[in-house]
């Protein structure tokens, strides 16, 4: 497993020897957009949905996609052979230029890096997590699912600094997501979620909670969650591709309802694991 190929632009190669020059504009920018899709016994989970994501990050950045649906699905193939769980972490960057400079380049190809790993057990799931409200310090694009994650990787350490398993991002007084999730709350008997007019990514993990809430009558509306609702919600989530969704048992340090995973939370991790058995 540990020589598993990786792909980098057409060929499959020991990551080792996987190299892309200085003047990559990802490198040098963070000028590139990323998907992380997982793929549960070799087989991609909302393969689509992700694809139709990685469409609008690469539009939204003026890159044209390099590839079709089914082209993307026989580059990955290689990569899950071995059938386990795993997912794929994809990143296309505006390419190497001969020089550094803002302005786009032309006629430059874009790199395309891929590679899987396995889905780490996350026992934590079980339990629950411990959260930190912080500002969300972001930029105005966190539609487009870009590389260029300084702020979150900022904003993620800082939760850490604190004991926090993740921050969730507060801005203008409601909560936008996390700093590489989703998020979630049970407020007065309603699943709510804030809307992607809030300027945040359209998670596929999001997506499929949507869905499967109605399809088992859980009450559930996409709303701006204010701070002073979060901080009296019975329960509260982060939900994302690997993480799965997860319940915050404790935020800023006081217990959510009553410390442990509720039963909203419960009910819709059985369905969402039914669901991926069944996709
Ligand atoms: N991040 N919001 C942000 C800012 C994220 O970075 C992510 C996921 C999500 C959830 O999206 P999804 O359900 O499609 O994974 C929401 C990935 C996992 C990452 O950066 O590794």
């Amino acid at each position: 497993m540990a020589n598993k190929p990786v792909y980098l632009n057409g060929r499959y190669l020991p990551i080792e020897d996987a190299h892309i020059s200085v003047l990559d504009r990802g490198f040098l920018f963070g000028d590139g957009v990323y998907e992380v899709i997982p793929a549960y016994r070799g087989r991609l989970f909302e393969f689509e949905a992700h694809m139709a994501r990685l469409d609008n990050s690469l539009a939204c950045i003026h890159i044209g996609n390099p590839h079709s649906l089914e082209e993307w699905r026989g580059i990955f193939a290689p990569l899950l052979e071995d059938g386990t769980d795993q997912y794929i972490y994809l990143q296309i960057t505006r390419g190497a230029a001969p020089k550094r400079d803002h302005l786009f380049p032309e006629h430059v190809a874009p790199t395309v890096f891929a590679l899987s790993a396995a889905i780490p057990p996350y026992p934590a799931r079980g339990t629950g997590i411990k959260a930190v409200c912080l500002e969300d310090s972001r930029w105005e694009h966190c539609h487009i699912k870009a590389i260029t994650l300084l702020a979150n990787v900022l904003l993620r350490q800082e939760a850490s600094e604190y004991g926090g398993a993740e921050a969730i991002l507060i801005k203008n007084g409601f909560v936008t997501e996390g700093s590489s999730s989703n998020v979630f709350a049970v407020i007065d008997g309603v699943l709510l979620t804030p809307p992607l007019s809030d300027g945040i990514l359209s998670g596929i993990t999001r997506q499929v909670i949507l869905k499967i809430a109605e399809t088992g009558h859980i009450p559930c509306r996409e709303q701006a969650i204010s701070i002073e609702d979060l901080k009296r919600a019975d329960e509260v989530w982060i939900a994302s591709s690997i993480r799965e969704i997860v319940a915050v048992v404790e935020l800023d340090d006081l217990p959510v309802g009553d410390g442990k995973p509720g039963p909203v939370w419960q009910s819709m991790n059985r369905l969402f694991q039914a669901y991926k058995q069944s996709s």
